[in-house]
C-alpha cells in the first residue's frame, strides 16, 4: 500500500477527483491526510464527506511564515507519504521541505508551464488570445510553477469560447489526469 498526503487552500474538486478514482478502482493507495492552510476552504467539506482525515494549518495563528512551514514540515514527515500531491494549494513550499522530499511532491496547473505560472492561469491564457492550452503536472522545486514536467495535455481554445467553458473543460482534464499520473508514479503502468 502506497500512501499520499493532499495539500490544497480552496474548492478541492482535485483532492475529490483524485480520492473518488483512488477509491472506485480500488487503487493501494491510501490518502493519509488532507492538509490545509486555509481553516474556510471548501476543500475541508469534501475531507469531511469523504471521511478523509484532515489536518488544519490555519496560516493566519502563526506569528510568521517560518513557524507556519515548520509545523507543515513536522506534519509531513508524521504522516510517512510516498507522494505530497499539491492540488490548488495556494503557497510556496520553503526550500527546506523541497530539499527533503525531492521528487516526492508534485502539482497540477491549469496551463502548459512555463507559459501562465501563477495564479489565474485559465483567465490569463484566455486573456492573451491562446490557441492551445492545457494542464501541466511537474515536480515541485523551488520557483513557483516550475520543476521538471511530468505529463501535459493541451486542448484548443475553440472559436467564440466563453472563459467559462473553457475553465470547464481544463477542470475536467485536471480532474481525469491528475488521478491516472498520481497512479503511474506509485503504482507503475
Ligand atoms: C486547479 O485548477 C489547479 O490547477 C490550480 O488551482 C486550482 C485548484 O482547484 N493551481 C494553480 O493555479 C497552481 N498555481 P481545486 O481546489 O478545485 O482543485
Amino acid at each position: 500500500m502506497k500512501s499520499v498526503v493532499i495539500l490544497a487552500s480552496g474548492n478541492g474538486s482535485n483532492f475529490e477527483a483524485i480520492v473518488r478514482k483512488i477509491r472506485s478502482n480500488n487503487w493501494p493507495i491510501e490518502v493519509r491526510a488532507l492538509i490545509t492552510d486555509n481553516p474556510g476552504a471548501y476543500v475541508l467539506i469534501r475531507a469531511q464527506r469523504l471521511k478523509i482525515p484532515y489536518e488544519v494549518l490555519d496560516f493566519k495563528s502563526f506569528p510568521n511564515k517560518v513557524a507556519y512551514n515548520t509545523m507543515l514540515f513536522e506534519r509531513l514527515k508524521a504522516n510517512t507519504p510516498d507522494l505530497i500531491i499539491l492540488a490548488g494549494y495556494m503557497r510556496i513550499l520553503p526550500d527546506f521541505i523541497v530539499e527533503h522530499f525531492r521528487n516526492k511532491i508534485i502539482n497540477i496547473h491549469p496551463a502548459l508551464l512555463p507559459a501562465f505560472p501563477g495564479v489565474r492561469a485559465i483567465e490569463r491564457a484566455y486573456e492573451a488570445g491562446c490557441k492551445v492550452t492545457g494542464i501541466t503536472i511537474h515536480y515541485v522545486d523551488e520557483r513557483v510553477d516550475s520543476g521538471p514536467i511530468i505529463e501535459q495535455v493541451c486542448t484548443k481554445v475553440r472559436k467564440g469560447e466563453s472563459l467559462e467553458s473553457l475553465e470547464k473543460r481544463i477542470h475536467r482534464l485536471e480532474h481525469k489526469f491528475y488521478p491516472l499520473v498520481i497512479k503511474k508514479l506509485l503504482l507503475g503502468d
